[in-house]
């Protein structure tokens, strides 16, 4: 069994006898990549002969706006995000951005569809509900969230501004894996998987995404709106939840969150050299089909979700007999298998599989999955 200590090919590794890296399976913040924490501590206090940190440097300074430049540079070149769409580097988290949709894209409509897969989604509408009415195209509350409706069911309305979709629930593991033809501009949540994998982002009017599981560290959300929408934001709208107002100023119309910036653009370049976003695709799948084939092939594992939905980012898994839940937790945090406990509104177990996430780590889990089956199953 590998454990989280070890030198491995994909970069988790111990420095020296008083540094511990364990397998950090968190939901969000989530783990980082081991060489984007490393480099980030070899300029922490002079960043290229600058002498100071990017901490303390000033937003406008040229060192930091090659920063932002490049960063969003390599987001674009990563994701292919086509010319005609702004990327914007904004603050108040994917939550801020419940709001914000609605206050940029309602213009002189009235409605807005919503899809409701899980927890976030229900957040969405809850929050878009002061600003409209919300026609709930479809929900799988009643089955718990453990599925995306069948799109063919969905009851859209003629006249949405815009119908919303969470790509991926964090909370209950499921996620689109094709995203339907709709009449309305389509609008996204890719807080857990974006630049997981390949998404075509011409057929999103806008993609929000909190940066903490796959961009960087908490504090930063990314927004790729098409640029056609910018300037309709409702009649007194804050001037700092008005998109049109971040584009302009090249999302430094206030001070734009500088740390978390420059970490997101280490971790671009991190996945460019992994060689981007089909190959990280590639061993996501990987990494959750291992998951996935061992919760399969055993009696004691199952996962809630319907085959064809589930998610390559976040797995819950629940125990055969949850009176084990407390020992199996216990058992991973001291080979170092961390924060594999579920979502309180779920239960049992969840493992999150983001892109910083080795694929040594699920081997590490299924191997004590095994082990612990073998010893209480
Ligand atoms: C899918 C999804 N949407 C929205 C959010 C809320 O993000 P934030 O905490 O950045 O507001 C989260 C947080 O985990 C999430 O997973």
């Amino acid at each position: 069994m590998s454990s989280p200590g070890e030198e491995s090919r994909s970069g988790d590794r111990s420095h020296g006898s008083t540094e511990r890296r364990v397998f950090n399976f968190s939901a969000g913040p989530a783990a980082l990549p081991v060489e984007v924490l490393e480099r980030a501590r070899d300029e922490l206090l002079d960043y290229r002969g600058s002498g100071m940190s990017v901490m303390e440097m000033s937003h406008r300074s040229k060192e930091f706006i090659d920063i932002a430049e490049r960063a969003e540079a390599d987001f674009r070149e990563l994701l292919a995000v086509p010319d005609d769409y702004a990327v914007l580097f904004l603050q108040g988290g994917a939550t801020t951005q419940f709001a914000m949709v609605p206050m940029n894209l309602l213009g002189d409509r009235t409605r807005a569809d919503y899809v409701n897969t899980g927890s976030w989604s229900t957040k969405a509408i809850k929050e878009a509900k002061r600003f409209c009415e919300v026609n709930v195209a479809a929900s799988a509350e009643a089955d718990n969230f453990t599925h995306v409706p069948d799109p063919a069911t969905w009851s859209l309305s003629k006249d949405a501004a815009y119908l919303h979709v969470c790509s991926n629930e964090t909370i209950g593991g499921v996620q689109f894996h094709e995203f339907p033809e709709a009449p309305a501009p389509l609008v996204a949540d890719m807080s857990s998987d974006i630049l997981s994998r390949p998404v075509d982002v011409s057929r999103f009017a806008l993609i929000y995404a909190g940066a903490q599981k796959n961009i960087g560290p908490a504090g930063l959300t990314v927004v790729v709106v098409r640029k056609d929408l910018l300037g309709n934001a409702r009649p007194g709208t804050p001037s700092m939840l008005d998109y049109a107002v971040h584009a302009e100023a090249d999302s430094m119309s206030n001070t734009p969150p500088t740390y978390a910036w420059y970490l997101a653009g280490l971790v671009f370049e991190w996945l460019k050299a992994e060689g981007g976003v089909a190959a990280i695709a590639a061993r996501n799948q990987r990494k959750a089909a291992k998951l996935y084939d061992a919760i399969e092939a055993s009696n004691f594992y199952a996962s809630p979700v319907a085959r064809h939905d589930r998610s390559l980012m976040n797995v819950p898994f629940t125990l055969a007999d949850a009176a084990l839940d407390k020992t199996f937790l216990a058992g991973a945090e001291e080979r170092g298998l961390t924060n594999l406990k579920g979502h309180r509104s779920v239960g049992g177990m969840r493992a999150s599989l983001y892109n910083a996430v080795p694929e040594a780590a699920v081997d590490a889990l299924v191997d004590y999955m095994q082990a612990f089956e073998h010893e209480h199953g």
